[in-house]
């Protein structure tokens, strides 16, 4: 997959599947932008990177923090061509009747609704531009319940109905949105999941994960045209048939 003259705008990329996914779509000639609370560590990734790469600092649960990203990003690189929304977070784990409501909701704050903003910030941009691709890291957490992650399945839920909407409104105008559901990847997200101890996720061994290079390929894979009978719908990399695609197996 060739990004050259592409511009990708990666939350969460300071560790874990966006530090991966930057690295990966930087190596594919694309200009990056890379989003995420903690300044020195993208600042550090952008440096590593070089000038292709611009560090953004931001917090996606604030919209108009979302929005300057999203202008810092056309000031640095010219265009956005691809959102990749992956920043989340799962603590605090937790049983539903002793939640703290405050915190259940920062995580809706952050893995739904700065999903929303993402795509709400970048929209305009591509419809103007004629098109862009939006990927959005979703999870199995969508489709069921987990004991203990109340939030996190919910957002995740919602999350997933963003890029079935976002491909139901815009898709004839040239926006791809797919979802990437990774399966358990080797990240600080399962270190907290196995300190939790909650539920049988937390009990997997570390070998049982994916390395995070896996969904970063598979994002890159998705910016690309064999990816396209997956519009408004979800990848799964625990399917064996998008790993041999991706040349993952
Ligand atoms: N690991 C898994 O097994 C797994 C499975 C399914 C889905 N996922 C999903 O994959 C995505 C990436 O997770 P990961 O496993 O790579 O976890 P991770 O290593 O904990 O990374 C999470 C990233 O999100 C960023 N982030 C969190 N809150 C943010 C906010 N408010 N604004 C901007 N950035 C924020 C973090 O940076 P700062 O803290 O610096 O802001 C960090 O870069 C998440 O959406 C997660 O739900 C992971």
């Amino acid at each position: 997959m060739d990004l050259t003259g592409k511009t990708a705008l990666i939350t969460g990329a300071s560790r874990g599947i966006g530090a991966e996914a930057a690295k990966i779509f930087a190596k594919a000639g694309a200009k990056v932008a890379l989003v995420a609370r903690g300044a020195d560590a993208i600042a550090e990734l952008a440096g590593e990177i070089g000038p292709n790469a611009v560090a953004i600092p931001c917090d996606i649960a604030r919209y108009w923090e979302m929005e300057q990203a999203v202008a810092n990003c056309l000031s640095a690189h010219g265009s956005l061509d691809i959102l990749v929304n992956n920043a989340g977070v799962i603590e605090p784990i937790a049983h539903m009747a002793e939640a703290d409501p405050d915190a259940w909701g920062d995580v809706i704050d952050i893995n739904l609704k700065g999903v929303f903003h993402g795509m709400r910030a970048a929209l305009p941009v591509m419809l103007e531009q004629g098109g862009g691709t939006i990927l959005t890291i979703g999870s199995g957490a969508a489709h069921g319940p987990v004991e203990g992650w109340s939030h996190y399945c919910s957002s995740k839920a919602g999350a997933l109905m963003l890029t079935k909407m976002a491909d139901k409104e815009y898709r004839d105008q040239g926006i791809r949105a797919l979802s990437l559901s990774p399966g358990t990847v080797a990240t600080q997200m399962q270190r907290e999941i196995k300190a939790s101890g909650i539920n049988p996720v937390s009990k997997l061994d570390w070998s049982d994960h994916v390395p995070p290079d896996w969904p970063a390929r598979t994002l890159l894979w998705m910016c690309g045209a064999e990816a396209d009978g997956f519009m408004g719908d979800e990848v799964s990399l625990r399917d064996q048939a998008i790993r041999a695609k991706v040349g993952l197996a």
